[in-house]
């Protein structure tokens, strides 16, 4: 296993950014232990559905607020409470915002009884947590998954857990720059465009190509915009027969093991009409199929040792912008510009379209 320090990645050994922690059917009124960017968390919803992550420990003593189940205060249903959640040791409650509204046994309250909160949104089906080794409120918004979940025609994602990996999220990442995997991992063939756009905490990739089974006739081209938006999550958007969003995320949960997932979702119909089965079972094959090629990379990241240095070559990509990139979000803020100004910019690696220099 290598760490961010062994791949000279920065100050930090956890980056900035929005991550993935959960599905949300995975967040409930029972507080849920997780495991992220080394810490211990738990996360849970309040009342009113809201859902909220806290660091794991009790400021009081230490115990644990996620895992016990025989505490009266976990057996009588009174570890949530309104949006506040209660540690099933002295019962001392804790508010959204981390402060300890509530000691049972006592009117005095001390100012340093809180727990640490982490900014969360749920969005399209999912838990998203702003993580920030600054502590500082999120330098950007996260995303709205091409406005397309829960939109008429779109049949929602469901979440692909893909594993924990032995591996850092560096090498995830470096996909976006990977030229050469896409031909033997991913059955490309007749490549006509593989760019790649870096500005400043996006990084887009631009790719045209046909493919050995997914396109209709022979000729066709897939056509994909795929890019990040801070180091935690890919989206996609895939043209096609039927158009497709895809979202794959990586999130540490300690420094060099990293939990993966995919999810997919298809624009069946205009939505002047409701989805069919039929159209469901096209859509659950699609997100298939786009999940077993992920897959295909997850094999790779599984099994390989990590790659401090690639032996790259012109033809590899911009591996060494994408590992510039990245540097930004494990260093201070205010560092972020000056790394930016290293690797924004188009870097093309291929073009043989009509009319193109290459051609
Ligand atoms: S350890 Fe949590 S209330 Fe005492
Ligand atoms: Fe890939």
């Amino acid at each position: 296993m290598a760490t961010s320090k062994d791949y000279g990645l920065g100050e930090f050994q956890f980056p900035r950014g929005w991550f993935m922690i959960a599905g949300a059917g995975e967040v409930t009124s029972t507080p849920t232990p997780m495991r992220y960017f080394g810490q211990d968390l738990v996360a849970y919803r309040g009342e009113s559905g809201t859902a909220y992550v806290v660091e794991a420990y009790c400021p009081h003593m230490g115990a644990h607020l996620a895992k016990n189940t025989t505490s009266y205060i976990v057996r009588d249903n009174e570890q949530v409470q309104g949006e506040s959640i209660r540690c099933p040791f002295h019962g001392w409650r804790f508010g959204p915002d981390g402060a300890c509204n509530e000691v049972p046994y006592s009117k005095f309250v001390p100012k340093a009884a809180a727990l640490k909160t982490f900014p969360v949104i749920e969005r399209a089906g999912i838990i998203w947590m702003w993580h920030d080794p600054e502590g500082l409120e999120p330098e950007w918004d996260l995303p709205d998954f091409g406005n397309h979940y829960g939109e008429p025609g779109w049949v929602e994602w469901k979440i692909d857990y893909m594993g924990d990996l032995n591996c850092h999220g560096i090498e995830i990442v470096d996909n976006m720059a990977d030229f050469g995997h896409f031909v033997p991992i991913h059955g490309a063939k007749d490549f006509t465009y593989f760019a790649n756009e870096f500005t400043d905490h996006i990084v887009h990739q631009y790719y045209s190509a046909g493919h050995r089974t997914l396109t209709a006739s022979e000729g066709d081209q897939l056509v994909l915009d795929t890019w990040y938006e801070g180091p935690g999550f890919l989206q996609s958007e895939m043209a096609g027969e039927y158009d497709s969003f895809i979202m794959i995320a990586n999130t540490p949960i300690d420094d060099g093991i990293t939990r993966a997932w995919h999810a997919l979702m298809v624009n069946v119909n205009d939505g002047s009409k409701p989805i069919t089965d039929g159209e469901r079972e096209l859509a659950a094959a699609y997100q298939e199929a786009s999940r077993a090629a992920f897959a295909q990379d997850v094999e790779i990241w599984q099994n390989k040792r990590a790659c401090l240095n690639p032996l790259a070559i012109p033809n590899d990509g911009p591996y060494g912008k994408v590992r510039t990139w990245y540097r930004q979000f494990y260093n201070p803020r205010d560092q972020a510009p000056t790394i930016r100004q290293r690797s924004n910019g188009l870097v093309v690696t291929h073009d043989t379209r009509p009319g193109s220099q290459a051609a």
